[in-house]
């Protein structure tokens, strides 16, 4: 029997252990040129693993040289497998260079966000990103805040340092939640380079391949990316888009429960405050009553709360974080959205024996977040600048919205529907049904206006005629000239089907 040991518990996926090992047996000498290895049915029961774990880990094997299989006969160490390892040189492209596309790791989701980033054209409006507007940036403001950090703790920002955040930032962020309720302490909160890098070590902390995670379906793209590339399985649940008497804006809680009834669900996660893409926002009865689901089948809440500061209208929602009870939410939060994106800073709130493995994750990722841009953005909150600047762009994000429902709601034919966020940055638009907004996008991008398809968004039953609308970053009178063209290429779309109808209808009426 050869001496293997599997870890179900580990991180790394089973077939990658079981090749390892057999590849580290063969190269030490245990498994000798021409010796049989069992049939991938006889290893699987002997490891109580699926049959396709060992016929994974066998393919590459074979694939590297090292085995080689014989139908009927079974499957063998190769004699010349260990040299030829050596002695074949790596695939080499038309011009005799090292050809790297052949030596990529399974591709696992990363160009999901990608889609997103491009560059708008020069000159456009651009409705693509969910991004703050860069003309509140208060250059002058950080200046000051970074020329006082440099000349007090310079020697501290350019050493090492701890891989749950700078302290004078922990301690900062600590009094401004602990101001607007929460009970978190210094053990409850590390500071991260980003929701995006939370949601890489919440993955990485929790999720072994496999494991089955609830989203929001439509959902970030980023979080698609992270969850796909860690191999998870991934169930949505609707968001309802409409609100108004009778109906529930948000995730569709009753479908989570359904869910949680059906499946072994790892975690879930949710944004409930100003969902990217739709906007919508759980009401707190929905939070109640997802928090008493989740503590029923006792599964994790990751609650993604970057937009839930930026309120525009209504009355503010408790999150569920404050709600919970059962100690089952972690928290994830930014700067992105309320700040400055290009700096790289957020933070987690959860029990303190999550951070402490989130800050070995942490460690093991990029040892800490840079000092610099946590010491500024203490400054700049220790200095009461933070709150002033959401203020300000609290107030324009809010007028931007204002004047891009007004646009909509003056433009766009009937039969179009959108979202009423009270917040955040993204407006949901469904188009009268059968619409594509990925073909009507190469026609308004033609006439300078681009928008994010909702097929970006979606992972399951995609909605080809909704897209969304990123508002924050666009000033006023864009938004009413995008949305006037938007609605303008909309209606000769709708022309053009019309005329096509029409000519079917006589060509159909000439046959008869
Ligand atoms: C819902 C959501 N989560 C996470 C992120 C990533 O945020 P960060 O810049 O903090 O990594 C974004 C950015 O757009 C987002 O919309």
């Amino acid at each position: 029997m050869i001496p293997l040991l599997l870890q179900p518990e580990s991180h790394v996926p089973l077939y990658v252990q079981l090749r390892d090992q057999i590849r580290a047996l063969i190269h030490g000498g245990d498994l000798r040129p021409g010796a049989r290895i069992p049939a991938s049915r006889e290893l699987a029961t002997q490891l109580g693993v699926h049959r396709t774990t060992v016929a994974n880990a066998y393919a590459e094997l074979e694939s590297e040289g090292l085995i080689s299989g014989h139908v009927g006969r079974g499957t063998f160490i190769r004699g010349d497998g260990v040299k030829k390892i050596s002695a074949v040189p790596h695939p080499t492209s038309a011009d005799g260079g090292l050809r790297w596309e052949s030596l990529f790791a399974d591709e696992r989701g990363e160009e999901i966000l990608s889609r997103l980033t491009q560059a708008a054209p020069r000159g456009s409006v651009s409705f693509v990103m969910a991004r703050p507007a860069a003309e509140f940036f208060p250059i002058e403001e950080l200046r000051k805040c970074s020329n006082a950090v440099w000349r007090r703790e310079g020697t501290e920002i350019l050493q090492f340092g701890p891989s749950d955040g700078y302290p004078p930032l922990k301690q900062a962020l600590v009094g401004m939640l602990r101001s607007e309720g929460y009970e978190a302490g210094d053990e409850n909160l590390l500071i991260t380079d980003g929701c995006q890098q939370a949601l890489d070590l919440v993955c990485k902390a929790f999720l072994r391949p496999g494991d089955t995670v609830l989203l929001e379906n439509p959902a970030y793209p980023g979080a698609l990316a992270i969850f796909t590339g860690a191999r998870a399985r991934i169930l949505g649940v609707p968001v309802n888009s409409e609100s108004g008497p009778g109906k529930t804006p948000g995730v569709d809680v009753s479908a989570i429960e359904a869910v949680l009834v059906q499946n072994r669900v790892k975690m879930m996660v949710l944004t409930p405050d100003f969902h990217n893409p739709t906007g919508t926002t759980l009401p707190v009865a929905e939070r109640r009553r997802l928090l008493e689901i989740a503590a029923r089948f006792q599964v994790p809440v990751i609650e993604d709360h970057i937009y839930a500061r930026l309120r525009a209208r209504g009355e503010r929602v408790p999150s569920l974080k404050q709600l919970d009870r059962s100690n089952l939410v972690v928290q994830i939060d930014s700067f992105s959205k309320i700040a400055f994106p290009g700096m790289r800073v957020g933070w987690i709130v959860a029990p303190s024996n999550v951070i402490e493995r989130l800050r070995l994750v942490k460690q093991s990722t990029d040892l800490h977040t840079g000092h610099l841009a946590q010491a500024i953005l203490a400054e700049y909150v220790r200095r009461g600048l933070l709150g002033r600047h959401l203020e300000r762009t609290r107030k324009a994000y809010s007028g931007r919205l204002a004047a891009l429902e007004q646009a909509l709601g003056r433009h766009m034919p009937s039969g179009t529907k959108w979202t009423r966020p009270e917040g955040g940055m993204c407006v949901w638009v469904e188009l009268p049904p059968g619409f594509d907004s990925n073909e009507l996008s190469i026609h308004t991008r033609e006439r300078g206006v681009v928008f994010a398809p909702g097929r970006y968004f979606y992972f399951q039953n995609p909605q080809p005629n909704t897209l969304r609308l990123g508002f924050a970053g666009v000033a006023e009178r864009e938004i009413a000239r995008g949305i006037a063209t938007l609605a303008d290429v909309l209606r000769a779309e709708m022309r053009k089907r019309q005329r096509g109808a029409r000519r079917a209808e006589v060509a159909r009426v000439a046959l008869v």
